[in-house]
């Protein structure tokens, strides 16, 4: 384990730290944990308090994601070989889908507490600053190509909601194909990523990226309205639990999709469609679609009704929000 992670572990409790303890129980010099504390405040951007004759403190505690304590947490057990935690990483996609070109290709899943180019749809950045929110990828094996890939990334989007619902937030809804919304404002993206052949044995790294408590300066990075799950929850949370929740429904998703496909997510998806009747635009590249939402088909694809006729809208760039 890194001296920053040590370091981090101590310090994540909030209270006063001698530099002389730091030292000696992770058996380096105090100049050692004063280069460390540098690092920890210029890399992560985390507020550290040092008093002369207290040592030091964060000025906030944090619960650190941590491997053993998600799997003990997992509600679906045996299914996931193995778990990750990073405290930084450029993209925990990016890391998964590296690794869909080993032979023996595992279900896995990655978890980072700072993603220093983590990705969104549309080849646009999601901001991912360091120990707040929740960042996570899983790498899926399937026996053989799933029937409809968009499918697949609403069925995701089905879990993730589904969860937010059993921790008391009623108010996630669905916007096509994958985002979840309260009131408008983005609360969760997901991203699927896909490696294999049209008939052979195929992998999926999925994306999740939940935003849970996000600081201020990070905020004004993010270029579209937003929430963050603390602020729709009187309830405490450990993101520990949170992240083992979140990862068990998405697995049983998977699953479930690998052996049913998108028949049962379907009605599930359409009763939490935040758009479903609504007048919407669909921007398709160049060209614009004012029309009535009329949910999904078997396969995921949009339905989108525009004088008189409903057409279908399939997986791409494809940008919905509501007309006005
Ligand atoms: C979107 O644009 O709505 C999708 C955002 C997906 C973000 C997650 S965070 C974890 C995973 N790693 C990434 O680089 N992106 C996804």
């Amino acid at each position: 384990m890194s001296v920053q992670r040590q370091l981090l572990e101590i310090l994540m409790d909030g209270n006063f730290h001698s530099g002389e303890k730091l030292a000696s129980s992770l058996g380096v010099t105090r100049a050692a944990i004063w280069k460390n504390i540098k690092i920890l405040e210029s890399k992560y951007e985390l507020d550290i308090h040092a008093l002369t004759g207290k040592g030091y403190r964060l000025s906030q505690s944090i619960e650190l994601l941590d491997s053993e304590a998600i799997i003990d947490k997992l509600t679906i057990k045996n299914v996931i070989p193995e778990v990750e935690t990073f405290l930084s990483i450029d993209s925990t996609n990016r890391y998964l889908m590296k690794k869909v070109l080993s032979a023996d290709l595992q279900c896995h899943a990655v978890f980072a507490e700072q993603q220093t180019s983590g990705r969104g749809r549309h080849g646009r950045s999601w901001v991912s600053p360091f120990g707040g929110n929740l960042y996570f990828s899983v790498l899926y094996p399937f026996q053989r190509t799933p029937r409809d890939v968009t499918g697949l990334s609403l069925a995701v989007g089905v879990a993730i909601v589904e969860q937010l619902e059993q921790q008391g937030i009623e108010s996630a809804k669905l916007k096509w194909p994958n985002d979840i919304l309260v009131n408008g404002r983005k609360l969760c993206g997901i991203l699927l990523e896909l490696h294999g052949e049209s008939h052979g044995p195929f992998a999926i790294v999925v994306g999740v990226g939940i935003n849970i408590s996000m600081p201020e300066n990070a905020a004004r990075e993010i270029d579209q309205p937003w929430v963050a799950y603390q602020s729709l929850t009187q309830t405490p949370i450990s993101r520990n639990q949170l992240a083992a929740s979140f990862l068990s429904n998405v697995l049983l998703a998977l699953q479930e999709f690998e052996r049913d496909g998108l028949a049962p997510f379907r009605e599930r998806w359409l009763q939490r469609d935040c758009y479903m009747n609504s007048k919407v635009k669909l921007q398709l590249g160049d060209r614009e679609i004012t029309g009535i939402a009329r949910g999904i088909d078997q396969q995921g694809a949009l339905l989108l009704e525009s004088q008189g006729q409903v057409q279908r809208y399939y997986s791409g760039e494809i940008h919905l929000r509501p007309a006005k």
